[in-house]
């Protein structure tokens, strides 16, 4: 095998070599000192004999982390001295020169050892973090999976076309970071959340098929995968329809999954909103995960137990039962039953089986008193239930049911190993509901304001609550990797989605005037979609945070750690911009 970066090989045995890198380890053997030379990936050893007395003087001080250069013999390494997992392991560099380009202070972590070390420390000295080999493969991937994806739309005719990060701003759904304007006092720019206007945009500009790997910005709570500033693989197209959308996302994702990974995906299944949510309480549904959701109000309406009877009356709750093959201690009872109360849910009622054939001994739970015989027996029947399986209940208001269900759903299958982690589920979700409601009654879009209705406007107006959207995300191993949606065209309806949505026609002009005007200089129809780079990456490498997949990533509270931003600024580039803060310091 030769080596790509020392290119170095037993073929080379007998020529001089100039070799340069950083010291990963020294040992000093019996007075012959021992040096593996890293650079990228690779490593390369190098003897350093006594012999060579003036060099030998300088590599005794040598120490890790070194970045020096050698050059020297090439030999065959002694029989059983060869290292298998080395490119270059059959040979070794018998140094006869030797420069030190730089020392290096005692690092603050062992790369080796880096998880020891904590993640505060690692972000902040993030450039000796990402001299390690795992952080290295991430990013090489990365970029791997950049290249793929350029080729794979410039192969199929699309153009590649920036869009400004010092514009206005557009709504998906969170805050916006904001850029003070010096020249014009008192307004500001905003990041964007994602090219979506623009992207729109060059669809009315005749470009009919679109994209951009798009830095994105959203002010949001930073989660593992959620980052501030993020990139996406942003796509329109023009003439087109949902079906090609999904058709040529799917493919790209395949193909990258082949190329990266040698993975064959199959052909991704579909689910409605509403089937995703009735099996699964979620819109990102882990497809690996056994365990569904069942509704189970027809068999608990005329019940005595009042914390089922009245969501099984009661049609905007939900109750649902979720049956579980394992043997669940009281213990794990009690912190499932803490786990849902952090949703909202009020309790969390079980049965556990213990003899299915005898309803009224059989069946364990501080619940079977208040349930008649009846009840028990269709209960057993209609989810199907065997000795030795627990079933947990989910009552009340629908949005609260559906998230504690959804994620005790996925906890209980991380807690008993139900997940093969080694196999892929990607799933499309479609139908979404236009709208949807806040707690204060009012709506909000779903996906965001530019998609599509699959209802009348009509119909939106009657009961916006029932509206379902053209719009489309795709989820992999319960990660929502991408989103999009068909987009309106017609400036009509445009406008009456902002009214709609509460935006009346002086805010929606001084927010979207430009694009509204543009809707009406010849738009065609159009749709697209956008997926999450650092996700990609990040389930792809198998790490578990998009962190480990950004050269220099942001921690949960937004910092960046490595250069302290954010940071203060002076008081005179603050009256440069007009601004006053009114924020106090505690100490
Ligand atoms: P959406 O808001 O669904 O759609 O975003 C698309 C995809 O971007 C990724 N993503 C993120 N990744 C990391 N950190 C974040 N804070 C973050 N937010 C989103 C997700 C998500 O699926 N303009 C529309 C797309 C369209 O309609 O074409 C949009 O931005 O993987
Ligand atoms: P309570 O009547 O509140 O004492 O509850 C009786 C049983 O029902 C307990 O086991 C609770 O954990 C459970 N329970 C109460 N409210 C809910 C709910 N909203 N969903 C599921 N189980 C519940």
């Amino acid at each position: 095998m030769s080596s790509k970066i020392f290119n170095l090989s037993i073929s080379d045995e007998g020529k001089t070599a100039t070799v340069s890198g950083w010291v990963e380890k020294v040992r000093d053997h019996g007075g012959v000192i021992f040096i593996d030379l890293r650079k990228d990936l690779e490593l390369v050893q190098v003897v350093i004999e006594p012999s060579e007395k003036e060099i030998f003087a300088v590599a005794e001080n040598i120490k890790n982390e070194f970045v020096i250069e050698v050059s020297g013999l090439v030999r065959k390494r002694p029989n059983g001295k060869e290292n298998k997992k080395m490119n270059t392991g059959e040979i070794e560099v018998c140094a006869n020169k030797l420069h030190i380009f730089s020392k290096s202070k005692p690092l603050p972590f062992q790369l080796d050892e880096y998880s020891n070390a904590g993640e505060e420390i690692r972000l902040k000295y993030r450039y000796l973090d990402l001299r390690r080999p795992e952080m290295h493969k991430n990013l090489i991937m990365r970029s791997e999976i950049n290249n793929l994806v350029r080729d794979f739309l410039v192969k199929k005719g699309f153009i590649d076309i920036d869009t400004p990060m010092m514009t206005k701003a557009t709504p998906e759904g969170a805050r916006d970071f904001l850029i003070p304007s010096r020249v014009n006092q008192g307004k500001f720019y905003a990041l964007p959340q994602s090219p979506q206007l623009f992207k729109q945009l060059l669809m009315v500009s005749g470009f009919s098929k679109y994209f951009q790997i798009a830095r994105c910005f959203r002010d949001e709570d930073t989660r593992k995968d959620r980052q501030p500033e993020f990139t996406q693989i942003d796509i329109e197209m023009s003439f087109t329809s949902c079906k090609e959308i999904m058709n040529i996302s799917e493919n790209l994702i395949i193909k990258l999954f082949k190329k990266i990974l040698e993975v064959d995906l199959e052909k991704f299944p579909k689910l409605t909103h509403k089937e995703s949510m009735e099996k699964y309480g979620t819109d990102k549904p882990d497809l690996r995960n056994p365990i569904i959701l069942n509704d189970v109000k027809e068999l608990f309406l005329n019940s005595n137990f009042k914390v089922f009877k009245d969501p099984a009356n009661d049609e905007k709750a939900k109750l649902i039962a979720m049956k579980l093959k394992k043997d669940v201690s009281r213990g794990q009872i009690d912190e499932y039953t803490k786990f849902v109360g952090n949703f909202g849910a009020k309790g969390l009622a079980y049965i556990k089986v213990n003899d299915s054939s005898d309803i009224e001994k059989g069946l364990q739970s501080p619940i079977v008193k208040f349930l008649s015989k009846a009840e028990l027996e269709n209960l057993v029947k209609k989810l199907d239930l065997k000795d030795g399986e627990v079933v947990f209940f989910g009552a009340g208001n629908k949005k609260i049911v559906y998230d504690s269900m959804g994620a005790l759903r996925q906890k209980l299958a991380e807690d008993f190993e139900l997940i093969d982690k080694t196999s892929w589920a990607p799933v499309w979700i479609t139908d979404f509901p236009m709208f949807d409601e806040t707690l204060e009654g009012t709506l909000t879009p779903s996906h965001h304001p530019f998609t599509k209705s699959l209802s009348s406007l009509d119909q939106l107006e009657k009961s916006p609550d029932q509206a379902l959207s053209e719009a489309y995300d795709l989820v992999l191993n319960g990660f929502e990797l991408g989103g999009g949606s068909m987009r309106i065209y017609d400036v009509e309806e445009q406008r009456k989605i902002f009214s709609l949505l509460g935006i009346s026609e002086k805010e929606a002009k001084q927010k979207f005037g430009f694009f509204l005007e543009a809707l009406e200089y010849g738009c065609p129809p159009h749709g697209g979609i956008a997926f999450g780079l650092d996700r990609i990456v990040m389930l792809m490498a198998n790490e578990d945070s998009i962190r480990d997949v950004i050269a220099f990533p942001k921690t949960q509270s937004a910092l960046c750690l490595m250069t302290e931003a954010p940071d203060k600024v002076s008081s005179d580039e603050l009256e440069d911009l007009s601004i006053q803060s009114t924020f106090e310091e505690t100490d």
